[in-house]
């Protein structure tokens, strides 16, 4: 079965096509992050509208890339939910234009559940039930999965994400949007006992976390009080700083999964999103892991980061259990799987 995956939640235009929700065929991606440095963030308008420019010329190239054309395809798979109203609106319009052509089945796809069911790519079996960690940008939660979109929330961050602590910490150091991945290479020579700063609720009984009082310790520090002062120059410094917060980070992330793990009686953990890249959290996962007696699933990084062939994945899942969607549908920019839903 080959499924065409499409992408637009935020400011990724991305197209996959996907045999048995396993093997890539092909995968394309246009990255608006470079346009929105100077902006020091994603503006959703000229996300929505560099999508709408790039969509097709993605969708095209990915169905040359896998040498076939759309009449091979068995369905086309979206993500709807959550992201940009806008960026989500063009993906949307793209899929519901292909299979309504082909007539082909078309899924909505959530995006959160999309990141997790990622681990299926390039890999025969998954051993279910597993907890799942869902850490990006705008989400870092558990959840115990039976299966690929089966899953139930367990427990994850009260207030901002991971991914937006490693962001607004990098721009706090003066690293241009988006910060993450710059952070984290930063961080590689830096010193993570430099700067004490708070893990919150670590060695609580709740499976909660909380990274807003972490970035403003972090401001503080840096900034010093008040957060008014300027950045620092010092490459050091710098180094320093970036350990010590995505160490703050990866010490809670890691924490909070290991107890849902044990909560939950699970042989196997799965961890997906952007924030899934990051170096010092992949290291430790594989220790930890090992020494808890834990299966690890870890999709390679540019399948944590947003990419259109975990949507193709739990397309192909949602196709096998007849959980197709209506012509009618419509992308919801709060979505269904997190703690909003
Ligand atoms: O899953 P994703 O690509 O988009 C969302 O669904 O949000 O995640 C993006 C987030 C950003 O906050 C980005 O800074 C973070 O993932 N990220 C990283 C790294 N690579 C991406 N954070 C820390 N270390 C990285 N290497
Ligand atoms: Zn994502």
């Amino acid at each position: 079965m080959r499924i065409l995956g499409i992408e637009s939640s935020c400011d990724e235009a991305a197209a996959a096509v996907v045999e048995d929700g396993r093997r890539v065929l092909a995968e394309r991606v246009a990255s608006q992050a470079d346009a929105f440095a100077a902006w020091g963030g994603v503006v959703p308008e000229i996300a929505a509208r560099a999508h709408v420019e790039a969509m097709p010329g993605v969708i095209a190239a990915a169905l040359a890339d896998a040498g076939i054309t759309p009449r091979d395809l068995d369905g086309v798979a979206v993500g709807a939910w959550p992201g940009l109203t806008g960026s989500l609106v063009c993906g949307v319009t793209a899929a519901k234009a292909i299979a309504l052509s082909l007539d082909l089945p078309l899924m909505a796809v959530d995006h959160v559940q999309a990141h997790l069911a990622a681990i299926h790519l390039g890999r025969d079996t998954v051993t279910y039930p597993l907890v799942g960690l869902a850490a990006s940008g705008g989400h870092s939660h558990l959840f115990r999965c039976r299966g690929p979109g089966d899953l139930d929330l367990l427990g994850g961050t009260i207030d901002d994400a991971a991914g937006e602590a490693f962001d607004k910490g990098a721009a706090v150091l003066g690293l241009p949007y988006p910060g993450g991945p710059e952070l984290d290479r930063l961080a590689e020579d830096g010193d993570p006992g430099a700067i004490p700063l708070p893990r919150s609720f670590m060695g609580d009984a709740d499976l909660r976390m909380s990274f807003a009082g972490l970035k403003t310790a972090f401001l503080y520090a840096v900034r010093g009080q008040g957060g008014r002062g300027p950045a620092p120059t010092d490459p050091r410094r710098i180094a320093d700083a970036a350990a010590s917060l995505r160490a703050a980070v990866v010490d809670q992330l890691v924490d909070r999964l290991l107890l849902a793990a044990r909560r939950e009686e699970v042989r196997a953990v799965a961890v997906a999103g952007g924030v899934a890249c990051n170096r010092l959290l992949r290291r430790r996962l594989a220790e930890s892991c090992r020494t808890a007696g834990l299966d690890l699933y870890l999709p390679e990084p540019r399948h944590c980061a947003d990419n259109a062939a975990m949507i193709a994945v739990l397309g192909h899942h949602h196709l096998r259990a007849g959980r197709t969607t209506g012509r009618d549908l419509v992308p919801l920019p709060t979505g269904r799987a997190g703690p909003r839903a």
